[in-house]
C-alpha cells in the first residue's frame, strides 16, 4: 500500500514538472487567433456555464422590453460590445476569430441563457477570456437595459432594429422606413449619448 502511495506521489510530481517544463520553455502556442481547441469546448464552456449557473444571483430583470429600453440597451450594446459580439451591420465581428477563447456573436446565435446570467457576466465578466466586467463603467440600469437588448434581440420590433441600423453605421437607406421614424431614440437619459456617425 505504502509503495503504491508513494508511486502515485511520484506519477503527480512528474506530470507537474512536465506541464512546468512545457510553458517555461515556450511550447505553449500564445496566439489568440488559433482554431479553438476540442478541450476547450468540451471542459471549459460547460465549466462556465455550471460556474454561472451556480452563482449568478436569482434575481428578476426590473427593465422591460418597451421600445424605449431596448433603443437605451441597443445603444449600450453598440457603444461598448459589437467590436466583439457583432451588430446588424457587421453580425460576424471584426474580433470574432481573433481571441480565445472565441466571443459568442449574438446576431449569428442568439443569447439563450436567463437574464440574471448574462446580468452578471456582463456586470463581472469571464476571466481568462477578453470578456470585461462592466460595473465600473456602466450604471445598473445600463446594464439591465443591454440584458434587456441582449435577450431579445432576435425578436426587436421594426423600430427598435431600424434605429439598431442607423446606430450601427449601415446607411439610413438600410432602414426600412425613412430616417425620421427613428426620431424617437434620442429620448434617452444622461451618459447614453451615441455619437452620430
Ligand atoms: C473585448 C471584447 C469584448 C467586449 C468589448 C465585450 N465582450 Fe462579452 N465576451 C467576450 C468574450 C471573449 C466572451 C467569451 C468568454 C468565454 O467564453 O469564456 C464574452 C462573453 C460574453 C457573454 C457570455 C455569453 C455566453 O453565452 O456564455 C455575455 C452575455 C457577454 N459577453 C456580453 C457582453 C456585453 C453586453 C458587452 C458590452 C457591454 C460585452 N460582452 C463586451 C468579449 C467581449
Amino acid at each position: 500500500m505504502r509503495k503504491y502511495a508513494l508511486g502515485f506521489l511520484a506519477a503527480i510530481i512528474f506530470s507537474a514538472v512536465v506541464v512546468i517544463l512545457f510553458l517555461r520553455f515556450g511550447m505553449m502556442d500564445p496566439r489568440a487567433d488559433m482554431p479553438v481547441s476540442e478541450m476547450e469546448r468540451g471542459m471549459a464552456m460547460p465549466a462556465l456555464d455550471a460556474a454561472v449557473e451556480r452563482r449568478a444571483p436569482d434575481i428578476k430583470n426590473p427593465v422591460p422590453p418597451t421600445n424605449e429600453n431596448l433603443i437605451a440597451g441597443m445603444k449600450v450594446y453598440q457603444n461598448n460590445c459589437a467590436l466583439c459580439h457583432g451588430d446588424i451591420h457587421q453580425p460576424h465581428a471584426k474580433l470574432a476569430d481573433t481571441m480565445y477563447p472565441r466571443p459568442p456573436q449574438f446576431v449569428e446565435d442568439a443569447a439563450d441563457m436567463p437574464d440574471n446570467q448574462n446580468f452578471y457576466i456582463i456586470q463581472h465578466g469571464i476571466r481568462m477570456s477578453g470578456m470585461p466586467g462592466w460595473k465600473n463603467a456602466l450604471n445598473l440600469q445600463e446594464m439591465w437595459q443591454t440584458t434587456t437588448f441582449l435577450s431579445n434581440m432576435d425578436k426587436l420590433p421594426r423600430q427598435v432594429s431600424d434605429s439598431w441600423k442607423l446606430a450601427a453605421g449601415g446607411s439610413s437607406a438600410d432602414a426600412d422606413v425613412p430616417s425620421a421614424a427613428s426620431g424617437a431614440d434620442e429620448n434617452h437619459g444622461p451618459g447614453m449619448q451615441m455619437p452620430k456617425k
